[in-house]
């Protein structure tokens, strides 16, 4: 059954089968690299939620999951890079296999911060898996083993991406009609993070 296109979606950029084969792709290059070998995916809430559930199902090496949640400080539509840690992680990492599980790559600035504070917590390895990246967009290097999708640089919605916590339920990925934009579309330069978990 092909479930119908919601009225605020302008165009899909990656339908639910193509989300579910590529998802599955990752997973099995995952598998592959840990082997039998514990990985703990760490999924950025609020975004990865979804990624990391149909990820984690994927993947037959043994798997944990923590949750952290993250904020920007400042504008609340630009990526400033200041992060605020709204939940940290429930047990240490030390010694451990780490897999950072993230939605989307913007600027970078984000998981440039939460690298660098994971990284000082001594894991034994530290990755990071990111559903979509944007192309041309990253102002920092991030160094990102396993990328799902190059996407354009358009604010996109769906499989956990929200604009204003809306539309992270629908099952594929899409562009928002420009209407639907209460301000500017936030597309170019912005990470639309505000104080609530991204
Ligand atoms: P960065 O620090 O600019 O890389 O911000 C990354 C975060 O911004 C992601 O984890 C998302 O929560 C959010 N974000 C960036 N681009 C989009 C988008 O197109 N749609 C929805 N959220 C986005």
């Amino acid at each position: 059954m092909t479930a119908s296109i919601h009225e605020d979606v302008e165009r899909v950029i990656l339908t639910e089968e193509r989300i579910r084969e590529r998802v599955a792709e990752l997973g099995a290059a995952i598998s592959a690299d840990y082997g039998d070998e514990p990985v703990l995916l760490i999924a950025v809430l609020r975004g990865a939620a979804l990624f990391v559930a149909d990820l984690a199902r994927t993947i037959s090496s043994p798997v944990e999951i923590d949750f952290m949640a993250v904020s920007s400080y400042g504008s609340s539509t630009k990526s400033s890079g200041v992060v605020r840690i709204l939940k940290d992680l429930d047990e240490g990492i030390e010694g451990r296999h780490v897999l950072v599980v993230e939605d989307i790559l913007d600027t970078g600035l984000t998981l440039k911060y939460l690298l660098k504070n994971l990284a000082s917590r001594k894991p034994r390895s530290l990755e990071v898996v990111t559903l979509l990246s944007k192309q041309g967009k990253q102002r920092v290097p991030i160094d990102c083993k396993y990328v799902g999708f190059d996407v354009p640089d358009e604010f996109v919605v769906g499989y956990g991406l929200d604009y204003d916590e809306r539309y992270r339920n629908l099952p594929y990925i899409g562009v928002l009609k420009p209407e639907v934009y209460t301000d500017q579309p936030p597309s170019v330069g912005t990470s639309a993070q505000g104080d609530g978990y991204s």
